[in-house]
């Protein structure tokens, strides 16, 4: 291999909850590269910042908790459900499509047949950009649920893993 190129595989691999700085330590110590990184992104938090140093690493952004686990009262969140009433769509359905228009790739999850359907409606209408900006006044560029950089919670969350 000529001079310091490197070569770089894509493989299978994808982490989870890997902020910039881990990611590209593991990008530039690695041969193989994680494809995906499924980070917390929602509404509330929407990682704008993020998701542009992924793209710049050709990493996909994955986001868990789609609608936040439900917190804050993301179903009945006014913006939402305005702009929810405009296209006849459901404030779950305005999160998801806002998500895949960004180019977020989106795992919400529901026990409930009728709303995976619902989940899964989302290709038969577009948000608008006017739309699509408003949304990013609800950012509050912080977790609704977990807090990563706490090493007590990452061990906690680690151990929890562990043990199921
Ligand atoms: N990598 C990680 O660290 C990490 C962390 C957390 C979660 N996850 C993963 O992320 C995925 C998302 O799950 P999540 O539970 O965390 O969060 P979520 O998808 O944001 O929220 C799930 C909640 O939304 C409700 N819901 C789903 N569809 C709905 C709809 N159309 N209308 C109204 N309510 C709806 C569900 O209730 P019902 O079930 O009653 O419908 C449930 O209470 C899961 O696959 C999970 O394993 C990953």
């Amino acid at each position: 291999m000529a001079g310091n190129a490197r070569v770089v595989s894509r493989g299978l691999i994808g982490v989870s909850n890997f902020y910039p700085d881990r990611l590209i330590d593991l990008i530039i110590h690695n041969e193989v590269v994680p494809a995906v990184n499924q980070i917390e992104t929602h509404p509330f938090y929407q990682q704008i910042e993020t998701q542009k140093f992924l793209q710049e690493n050709k990493v996909q952004i994955e986001s868990w908790g789609p609608f936040a686990e439900g917190k804050n009262n993301i179903f009945s969140n006014e913006l939402l459900l305005s702009i929810a009433g405009k296209y006849q769509k459901t404030v779950a359905q305005v999160i998801l499509r806002w998500l895949t228009q960004r180019g977020v790739v989106a795992i919400p999850k529901s026990v409930r047949t009728e709303r995976m359907v619902e989940n899964f409606n989302i290709f038969d209408f577009e948000l608008s950009l006017e739309d699509m900006n408003a949304i990013i006044s609800l950012d509050t560029k912080k977790s609704s649920l977990f807090d990563h950089r706490d090493p007590d919670m990452v061990k906690m969350l680690g151990t929890a893993k562990r043990n199921t």
